[in-house]
This record gives structure tokens, C-alpha cells and sequence, in this order.
């Protein structure tokens, strides 16, 4: 069984649709830790030492938050500036996290064709994350493609619980190491790897 670390950032969860009702769903998955961020933080006070040893004792680590300003939320920047300590994450002796997996789980208000080059936004989602990509890359970690809802400020409740539904179908599975990570190599999404997927969409 993988150990999942949930990286959970949503400065607003009061106002959240999406995020709300994929935290519930996933909050009824046994076997996964979630690290709500912002409530654990509301004054950005990270507590380096505790973060540490959360990556430490998790296989998997998951960040999951809406996508702000072509970016994540200001606490997972403060995260990753102060968790990832040089000598630790990173450098010569920098090691702990080696060999460790981690990708994103993003919703945004734009649709998924706006997302690239001649749509509206100009750029992929991977585009927007390729500072992620290369910090993960350059702590030994292993970047999986991102899990990506689109279309937020369209969907309807009825959406909202089958996109929850599917998220938690993903975790579970990759707790149960029900995936061939091999297949990432391919695929812009993680959601491709979903078949519930094709059938909700046909
Ligand atoms: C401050 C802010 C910035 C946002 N920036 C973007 C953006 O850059 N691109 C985008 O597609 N959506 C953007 N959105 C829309 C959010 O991604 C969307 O509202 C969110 O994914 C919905 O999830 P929730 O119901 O859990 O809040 C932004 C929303 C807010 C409030």
C-alpha cells in the first residue's frame, strides 16, 4: 500500500464548490493524511520540523488547490520555501526526498481548451507548473503529471460530485497501487488514467 500525503491549500473553503466537496469525499478514504494547510496555518507559521516528518513517513505527496493567477495559493510557496531546506531537500547532501512521488490536483474557472497555445490563456496547465516541475526534479523527486478539473465556474452540483467521486477513485487506487505509473510517461493528465472518465464524458 502507497502512503498518500494530502497537501491541501484552499484560502477560502467557506466560499469553495469544488474543493469542499473533493476534501469530503476524500476525507472518507481510509489510509490517506491530509494536511489542510491553511487551517493548520492560518498565520503562515509553518512548522518546518512537522512538515519533514509528514514527507518522511509518505510515499506519494499530493497538492491539491484551485489554480490562482496562473499559480497555487500563497501558502504553498511558503511551503515549499521554507520545508525544502537545502542539506535536506536539495545540494549535495540533500537526499531525504529521493525517489519520492508528487503531483498536483488543480481545478481552474477556465476551460481545458483555453489552456494552450491558441486558446485563451496561451499556455498549458504544464506550462503554469513548470516550477514545480523542475523543484521536484531538482530534489530527486519523481513529477507525475497533474490531475486537472476544468471549467469550475460552469459546473453544477451534480458535476461537482461525479469530479469528487473520480478524485477519490484516483487516490484509492494509487493507495492500492492500482496504477502503472509507467503509463504517465504519455498522458498530459493524470484523469486519463481514470476509464470511469471516458464513460461519464461519451
Ligand atoms: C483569486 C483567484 C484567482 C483565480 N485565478 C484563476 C486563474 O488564473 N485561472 C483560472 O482558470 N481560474 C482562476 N480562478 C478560478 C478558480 O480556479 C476557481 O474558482 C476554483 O478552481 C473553483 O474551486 P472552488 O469552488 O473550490 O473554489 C481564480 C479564482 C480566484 C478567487
Amino acid at each position: 500500500m502507497a502512503r498518500i500525503l494530502l497537501l491541501f491549500a484552499h484560502p477560502a473553503l467557506e466560499k469553495s464548490r469544488v474543493h469542499a466537496a473533493m476534501l469530503k469525499r476524500v476525507q472518507q478514504i481510509t489510509d490517506i493524511t491530509i494536511n489542510d494547510l491553511y487551517q493548520q496555518y492560518p498565520f503562515f507559521d509553518i512548522d518546518i520540523q512537522r512538515e519533514q516528518e509528514l514527507l518522511l513517513s509518505n510515499d506519494i505527496f499530493v497538492f491539491q488547490h484551485p489554480l490562482y493567477w496562473y499559480s497555487s495559493p500563497a501558502i504553498v510557496k511558503q511551503w515549499q520555501d521554507l520545508v525544502l531546506e537545502h542539506g535536506w531537500a536539495y545540494g549535495k547532501n540533500g537526499r531525504m526526498l529521493e525517489g519520492k512521488k508528487i503531483f498536483h490536483v488543480i481545478t481552474s474557472g477556465g476551460r481545458a481548451e483555453s489552456y494552450n497555445k491558441e486558446g485563451y490563456n496561451a499556455y498549458s496547465i504544464q506550462d503554469f507548473l513548470r516550477p514545480v516541475e523542475r523543484t521536484a526534479r531538482l530534489c530527486r523527486m519523481e513529477y507525475w503529471p497533474p490531475y486537472v478539473i476544468h471549467g469550475t465556474h460552469r459546473m453544477n452540483e451534480a458535476d461537482i460530485n461525479i469530479q469528487s467521486i473520480q478524485y477519490a477513485a484516483l487516490l484509492s487506487a494509487l493507495r492500492d497501487e492500482k496504477i502503472d505509473m509507467k503509463e504517465t510517461e504519455s498522458i498530459n493528465y493524470l484523469n486519463e488514467l481514470l476509464p470511469i472518465r471516458k464513460s461519464i464524458e461519451t
